[in-house]
């Protein structure tokens, strides 16, 4: 299975290769010191065209990377160093102010190309050999970054193939090896935790990567800044105060015509919650680390999962909501159902959605019912976390306590901080307000902060950071073996329970907010809030 990575739109920001890149600010915020090679296997792929090309240019712009960096697409496709450098041209191309001269950019002459197939020996003793080569060249102490951007199958042979050609250093050798691996990260508990046995075999794990992109978006990594940077909130964060949270990761696109086949595969259980969602959840309610440090975050992150309550069999149903789209229309264009997708099979039981009521069973979050939602084909794009508050104990403003209250609702609602993760970035408090008059009408109002107002710097895509902060060797925001596994412990019950279930999966019409079933997951609670965005 082939991981079709991204459709998120690369960063339309345009970049002017004319621009010096900016090293004294770069100083200031972690520039890397030392040169090294990075090597993206699957180059030819998509990722490395939208996401990881776009990423390295950004950085050396800002002046992140020392100019005798050098970068190795090795890939099956015969083609030159020219013909690769031309095909990274054209993925920048649009972004920048002068195309034309691109060629000569000095990221564009740092890349390089090795044609081999990742399951033949003799090409990673090639591939060492060029890379050496290209290193005394350009004066660089062969630091190397790995990236395996590749069907995840791949992952296993090409580990230990790169230790079998002596191309992971040990602890002894001055120079680093890393290897980043993107997702998925097996397919279930038992192909994860076989992949972590293989893997580390030849690698330590303080030089595994296992990416999530949604670490790397500033408004995720401000999630740990928002609760431990400030004292006013972190107090409230708790089953004494919180009521719910819910998490809601909703796109509108669908298979795009080319991701079916692996979709169906997958599933949105895997393809979102596994990891992006289960990241969020982890985050939102950790408890402080020991230290702003890989592991100490790492720790408090596994602390969760950990207390997540499992699901049996029978409780599935109750707290799982599965749905297809069905065809829908979105400006005039109608598009067809997720059983009509092409690399769909007509009679799939996979998940497009899925939302669920799930318990973190600790001192802090007991009681507090956790949503989780995310879907394709929905109504809006929006990714939040949105936390609501108990409402105060003493129900003043209610019609039956004072007749004469002219109230719009019946009682105040519930005060909501909401973490805007995309779009429209930024962090919401809504809370209750007297409308101007003589009567006592509540109103519920927002205090509203937006990254785009206030901050005038661009925000780093969510790969550029990764990249960098894999670069210098900081592993905070990259996932550990235990993490995936206890991640996949509390998916895989739930998939146990979906196999044992005789009922297909429910329906919603595409660009609509979703199953209306999923609706019976708040009972006794504030509903879902709707897919909005500001
Ligand atoms: C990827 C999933 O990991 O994340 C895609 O495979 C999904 O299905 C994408 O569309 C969403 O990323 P973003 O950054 O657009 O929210």
């Amino acid at each position: 299975m082939t991981e079709p990575i991204f459709q998120a739109p690369v960063s339309q920001a345009s970049i002017s290769i004319s621009e010096q890149p900016n090293t004294a600010q770069a100083e200031e915020n972690g520039r890397l010191r030392e040169p090294a090679t990075i090597v993206i296997f699957g180059a030819s792929g998509d990722l490395s065209r939208r996401k990881l090309i776009p990423a390295l240019y950004h950085l050396h712009q800002s002046g992140f990377l020392p100019h005798n960096m050098a970068i190795v697409g090795f890939s099956r496709t015969e083609i030159s160093d020219h013909a690769f450098r031309e095909r990274m041209c054209e993925s920048l191309c649009d972004n920048v102010e002068s195309p034309d001269s691109l060629p000569q950019h000095p990221l564009i002459r740092s890349l390089y190309y090795v044609a081999g197939d990742s399951n033949d020996p003799a090409a990673y003793r090639n591939l060492h050999e060029r890379l050496n080569q290209i290193e005394a060249e350009r004066g660089m102490p062969g630091h190397r970054l790995y990236y395996l951007s590749v069907a995840p199958a791949l992952f296993p042979f090409i580990t230990q193939h790169l230790s079998d050609a002596g191309m992971i250093y040990d602890r002894s050798d001055a120079r680093w090896s890393r290897v980043i691996i993107e997702k998925p990260f097996g397919h279930d508990l038992h192909s994860a935790q076989e992949l972590n046995r293989t893997i580390t075999r030849y690698l330590d794990e303080s030089q595994i990567y296992r990416i999530d992109h949604y670490l790397g978006k500033e408004t995720v990594q401000n999630i740990l800044t928002f609760r431990f940077g400030n004292s006013i909130f972190e107090p409230l964060f708790n089953q004494k105060y919180v009521e719910q949270i819910q998490i809601t990761v909703a796109e509108t696109l669908g298979m795009e015509g080319k991701r079916g086949h692996y979709y169906d595969q997958a599933g949105a259980m895997r393809d979102m919650v596994q990891n992006h969602m289960m990241q969020l959840l982890t985050l939102i309610a950790m408890e402080p680390p020991s230290a702003l440090e890989a592991n100490a975050i790492r720790d408090e992150k596994v602390k969760v999962l950990r207390s997540l309550l499992p699901l049996r069999e029978e409780e599935v149903r109750e707290h799982t909501i599965r749905a297809q789209y069905t065809s829908g229309a979105h400006n005039d264009v109608t598009v067809p159902g997720f059983l009509e997708e092409e690399g769909v099979a007509p009679d799939s039981r996979t998940e497009s959605y899925v939302a669920m009521r799930v318990q973190v069973d600790n001192w802090r979050w007991a009681g507090v019912p956790f949503l989780l939602r995310t879907g394709k084909r929905l109504h809006k794009r929006v990714s939040e976390i949105a936390v609501f508050f108990k409402k105060p104990p003493l129900q003043f403003f209610r019609k039956d306590s004072n007749p004469n209250l002219c109230l719009l609702a019946d009682r105040p609602k519930a005060n909501q901080l909401i973490f805007r993760i995309q779009p429209d970035e930024g962090i919401s408090l809504t809370f209750a307000s007297k409308r101007p008059g003589m009567k006592l009408d509540l109103e519920q109002v927002n205090m509203d902060f937006f990254y785009r107002q206030a901050f005038s710097e661009r925000s780093p895509e969510a790969y550029e950071r990764l990249l960098l902060d894999a670069l210098r060797g900081d592993a905070s925001l990259f996932t550990r073996s235990d993490e995936v596994e206890f991640a996949w412990r509390f998916i895989h019950a739930i998939h146990q329970g979906w196999a044992a279930d005789p009922h297909p999966p429910v329906h919603y019409t595409a660009f609509t907010d979703g199953p209306r079933e999923a609706r019976r997951l708040t009972d006794g609670i504030a509903p879902w809030r709707p897919l909005q965005q500001m």
